[in-house]
């Protein structure tokens, strides 16, 4: 019999650098007004020089532990959701076992761009229904500064840097993770990308100087695919479930665009109050987003036990996902 699943504790990291709109100013040819009317975004976190992905994840890692009440020994599974890892290997995972001592874990990453997270989530949470593992890590970090194309401003006053971390433990009461509708459309891929270093155009000094190893985006079709994408997802999630969203009291999206938020929000039917929003001073995190999103929900009290949450998320490839789930 599959077991129940649910989230036995949740952390968050952010770098301690802050970059403003007004800091964007003086790197490129925008405003604080531009960014933040087209986008929502005032600020965002940029990792320190040296700090790597798996630095922050492993932070994030230490915080859902304490939360959790469990020690590293105790996972036997760590997945990270991370287009933007250490290395092309080993995993990022292996790197944040290292750092936080989880001896007994096995480990891999997960590639669904902004996504990632939920993909992850949807992966754990059968290993933990199926009994294949008891406590899974989950965990959603990115370094975007690092593929940043810090002289496209059309990109650049989008992104930031930080992780979230879950931990998935079998529930004795409750329903726990309730359902999780996921999709793809690779034909979409040339619409939100970074082309290089990866085996169509590895790593040279061309692929260097064509700016290759930074994110390409086509913002107003991926702004167009999102929120249908993301909008009939969290519709078929809430309905397999037989829930509608006044059921729902705390929706968690992606955080890409405050404007891709309201329209879902509109699309759903959504009071401004269901949705929890936190991208003014952390940009697009990618798959950090939704579990740093999280993080500070619970943190704030907006999310209380026997609540209905929904995530809903985005990304590259495109990829998209929802998650209901009783917390
Ligand atoms: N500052 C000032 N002007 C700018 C800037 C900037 N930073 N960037 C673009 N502009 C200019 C453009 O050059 C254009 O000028 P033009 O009309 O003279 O050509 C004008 O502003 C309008 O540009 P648009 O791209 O049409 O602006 P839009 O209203 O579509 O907003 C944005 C752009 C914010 C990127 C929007 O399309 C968007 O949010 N798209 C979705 C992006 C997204 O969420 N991506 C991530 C999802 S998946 C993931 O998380 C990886």
């Amino acid at each position: 019999m599959l077991r129940t699943v649910r989230i036995a504790g949740t952390g968050s990291y952010l770098p301690e650098k802050i970059l403003t709109n007004y800091d964007l100013e003086k790197i490129v040819d925008t405003t604080h007004e531009w960014i933040h009317s087209r986008s929502g975004i005032s600020e965002r976190h940029i990792a320190a020089e040296g700090e790597a992905t798996s630095h922050m994840a492993a932070a994030a890692a230490r915080r859902a532990l304490d939360s959790a009440g469990l020690s590293a020994e105790d996972l036997d599974l760590i997945i990270v959701g991370t287009i933007t890892p250490d290395m092309v290997f080993p995993n990022t995972a292996c790197f944040v076992q290292d750092q936080i001592g989880a001896t007994q874990a096995f480990c891999f990453d997960v590639e669904a761009a902004c996504s990632g997270f939920l993909y992850a989530l949807d992966i754990a949470r059968h290993y933990v229904a199926s009994g294949t593992a008891t406590h899974v890590m989950v965990i959603g970090a990115e370094k975007l500064s690092g593929i940043t194309d810090w002289e496209d401003r059309t990109t650049c006053v989008l992104f930031g840097d930080g992780a979230g971390a879950v931990i998935l433990s079998a529930a004795e009461h409750g329903r726990g993770i309730m359902k999780t509708v996921m999709g793809s459309d690779g034909r979409l891929n040339e619409l939100l990308n970074v082309p290089g270093g990866g085996s169509r155009h590895p790593a040279s000094h061309k692929t260097v100087d064509d700016r290759l190893h930074y994110m390409k985006m086509a913002g107003r079709e991926v702004f167009k695919h999102a929120v249908r994408c993301m909008s009939d997802a969290a519709t078929q999630a809430l309905d397999e479930c037989g829930l509608t969203v006044k059921d729902v009291s705390c929706i968690i999206p992606h955080q890409a665009n405050a404007r891709i938020i309201n329209a879902i929000a509109s699309r759903l039917g959504a009071r401004e109050d269901q949705v929890f929003m936190n991208l003014d001073h952390v940009g697009n995190m990618s798959a950090a987003s939704v579990p740093v999103a999280l993080d500070e929900a619970v943190a704030a009290g907006r999310i209380k036990s026997g609540d209905i949450v929904l995530f809903v998320v985005f990304g590259g490839g495109f990829t998209w996902g929802a998650t209901v789930l009783e917390w």
